[in-house]
């Protein structure tokens, strides 16, 4: 098992804005433009890690994974035996390859390529590494994680009372199910370097008069450092760094084992949290489905 998260592709109505935000602010790096949709990259080999495609609306049009040819074919496999929409694809994004795009049971669409192309790392220059993790919201995260395990093949590593973790490579996730109500984009969380890379990063904000919504602090599940932010293009953005690598037998946790003293949400206890901004945030990117699954 050794899928990686790779990139997301948002589709909303003023790219360039959020582009700009993203590359002044927050910190990342222009990786070219086609038609419409702007790429934006990290320091490390992906050739993009977000992408803002026009339109009149917000939608997460996929989260992107790699794989090889056999972790695809396998995949493609289950999914149609499951009965979940799917289609084969060439990408057409920045590093194209190709696979297969699906949808997942409440509507969380990925994407998983093959033989996509890498660029040249960036080198000394102070940008997220990669993306560790995206986060979806599910109304019932159990059966999506379930769903994941068994369609996806990726692995649970741990459920606490807000969560399910789920993993695809030696990382302790690369993605989660929030047990939310509703479906959407919980949040998109970039791998910095280091805590220093962290810290620096809400230091850049706080030069443009912007706070986290949570954070820095460091997470139990993962043992990550975080800083949670509202996007002023909409959606929720966390710098992150140092998640935990688990080993294959790692004992999957259960929401009693990860509970916190009275007065602690998070390891250091730091700060404090905006549950209803963070909230309102985490509603407005929902999925949309634009192509047309395969008939069997
Ligand atoms: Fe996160």
């Amino acid at each position: 098992m050794t899928i990686r998260l790779r990139s997301i592709e948002l589709a909303l109505p003023d790219p360039a804005a959020a582009a700009a935000f993203m590359t002044q602010i927050w910190g990342m790096a222009e990786a070219g433009t086609r038609g419409s949709t702007q790429y934006l990259r990290g320091s490390g080999p992906y050739p993009y890690l977000v992408a803002f495609d026009r339109a009149e609306d917000e939608y997460v049009r996929s989260t992107t994974f790699v794989c090889d040819e056999d972790e695809l074919a396998a995949l493609t496999q289950r999914a149609a035996k499951a009965g979940w929409p799917w289609r084969s694809v060439t990408s057409q994004d920045l590093g194209g390859g190709h696979g297969i795009e699906l949808e997942m049971p409440e509507g969380v669409l990925l994407r998983f390529l093959a033989d996509s192309e890498d660029a040249a790392p960036l080198v000394g220059r102070d940008l997220p590494v990669k993306l560790t993790h995206v986060v979806f919201n599910a109304a019932d995260a159990e059966a999506v994680g379930d769903a994941a395990e068994a369609v996806l093949g990726f692995k649970v590593s741990d459920r606490t009372k807000g969560m399910v973790f789920v993993r695809c490579n030696e990382s302790h996730h690369s993605t989660a199910f929030a047990r939310a109500g509703f479906t959407s984009l919980n949040h998109i969380a970039f791998e910095m370097e280091d805590i220093d890379a962290v810290m620096r990063g809400i230091g850049r904000l706080r030069d443009h008069a912007q706070t986290p919504a949570w954070g820095p602090g460091r997470h139990g599940p993962g043992a990550n450092v975080y800083a949670y932010y509202i996007a002023p293009f909409g959606p929720v953005i966390e710098f992150s760094t140092a998640v935990e690598k688990v080993p294959e037998d790692y004992k999957v946790g259960a929401p009693e084992d990860w509970t916190w003293p009275e007065g602690r949400i998070d390891q250091w206890g730091l700060s404090d949290k905006d549950f209803d901004g963070l909230r309102q945030a985490e509603e407005r990117f929902r999925f949309r489905r634009t192509w047309t699954p395969e008939v069997a």
